[in-house]
């Protein structure tokens, strides 16, 4: 989180969220997950409010086993930001008190669930349980389940954009169903718990989320497209290239993350994502190459071995809950987003994108 880009960004968040932030106050926030890019955005936003808005700072505790985030973060420095190298599919002795639960473990990208298939089962379920658990030890005030767009499958195109009330087109024995059908089963894990013991749960389903600090090496489309196309490299673009997706920009999402993990709205599920620019991938690479201008080209491959098949042939989210209900709103636009990603790799990693300072 050092670079000028990622600093704007976490000021941004920061105002946006002041108004429901200030219960934050002296108040301590576990987050499975912490240092992989939704994770290590949430970390940073909550020191951002210790220095701006906070009187009494609040405190992280971050678990993550590293299995695909950066050991980083061991060296943290901040009295406020604790991290633990632990697998959360075991159970927790924590002794502190927590108050705020976020439940972000996983393995998100479809290269690394397609690697670790029982591992992204057993992280989001058994996770799911030992936090649910700890919540209910705890006493916490709110908890927050990540869940994901991918929930709703291969949707029929008559539900696009997708409501929350779409209960999905999903297979529960495909390439994808290790993540997807987790993430269901997690969503009625939570949903009972809530039901049986009254714990304060919040599930929200995110929309393609992008930008700074996406690993180089995720094998998400964005840091794919961007460190290739740096390189002088081509875009490569899964079949036909027509399958869309919405994207929506890091600062924009963890904005609408912490109003639902800060509201009073519990055993419900939000949409979290960014409406205005339904696109094809093979658009999506078209517009990066003409950002990034060296030169680079879009190709269109055959989808390879390492990505699991079956993918959704579209994406959009209709997020009219979250708009009307926590007054959430995306205010940066996709050819915004994908200039401030390409500033940002440029930034984090010069020698890498040999860029002359
Ligand atoms: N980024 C998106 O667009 C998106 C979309 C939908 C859903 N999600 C969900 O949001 C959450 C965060 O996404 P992300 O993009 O930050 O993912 P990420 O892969 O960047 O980070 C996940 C982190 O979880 C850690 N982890 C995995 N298994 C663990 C375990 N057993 N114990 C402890 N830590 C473990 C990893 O090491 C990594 O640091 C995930 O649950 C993901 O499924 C993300």
């Amino acid at each position: 989180m050092k670079t000028s880009i990622a600093r704007e960004d976490l000021a941004r968040i920061a105002q946006a969220i002041a108004p429901e932030a200030k219960t934050l106050e002296g108040k301590t926030i576990l987050i499975s997950g912490g240092s992989g890019f939704l994770g290590n955005y949430f970390i940073g936003a909550f020191k951002e409010l210790n220095k701006t808005l906070l009187k009494n700072p609040c405190r992280v505790i971050s678990i993550d086993n590293f299995i695909t985030g950066s050991r980083t973060a061991l060296d943290e420095k901040d009295p406020q930001i604790k991290h633990i190298e632990a697998d959360i599919t075991k159970p927790l002795n924590i002794d502190e008190p927590v108050d705020y639960i976020i439940h972000a473990a996983g393995l998100a990208s479809p290269f690394y669930y397609k690697k670790y298939p029982l591992e992204t089962i057993e992280t989001t379920i058994a996770g799911a349980k030992n936090l649910l658990d700890l919540a209910r030890k705890k006493n916490a005030k709110s908890f927050l389940l990540f869940s994901s767009s991918e929930i709703y499958g291969d949707p029929d195109p008559r539900f696009v954009p997708i409501p929350e009330t779409y209960k999905g087109h999903v297979s529960s024995i495909g390439p994808r169903a290790c993540y997807d059908e987790s993430k269901r089963l997690a969503e009625t894990i939570c949903m009972v718990h809530h039901q049986l013991y009254g714990i304060p749960v919040k599930i929200v389903r995110p929309f393609n989320i992008y930008g700074p600090g996406m690993k180089p090496d995720d094998y998400r489309v964005f840091p794919t497209f961007i460190t290739r196309g740096l390189l002088g490299n081509s875009l490569p673009v899964h079949g036909s290239g027509v399958q869309t997706r919405a994207f929506c920009y890091i600062a924009d999402a963890i904005t609408g993350f912490l109003k639902v993990l800060l509201s009073d709205k519990n055993g419900e599920i939000y949409n979290v994502g960014n409406d205005s620019e339904e696109l094809g991938m093979e658009a999506l690479a078209n517009l990066m190459v003409e950002e990034i201008g060296n030169g680079a080209v879009v190709q269109l491959i055959e989808y390879p071995d390492s990505y699991p098949a079956d993918e959704p042939q579209r994406r959009c989210p209709d997020i009219t809950k979250i708009r009307a209900q926590l007054g959430y709103k995306p205010t940066v636009n996709l050819r915004e987003g994908i200039k401030r990603s390409i500033a940002w790799y440029k930034e984090a990693f010069p020698e890498r994108f040999d860029v002359k300072k």
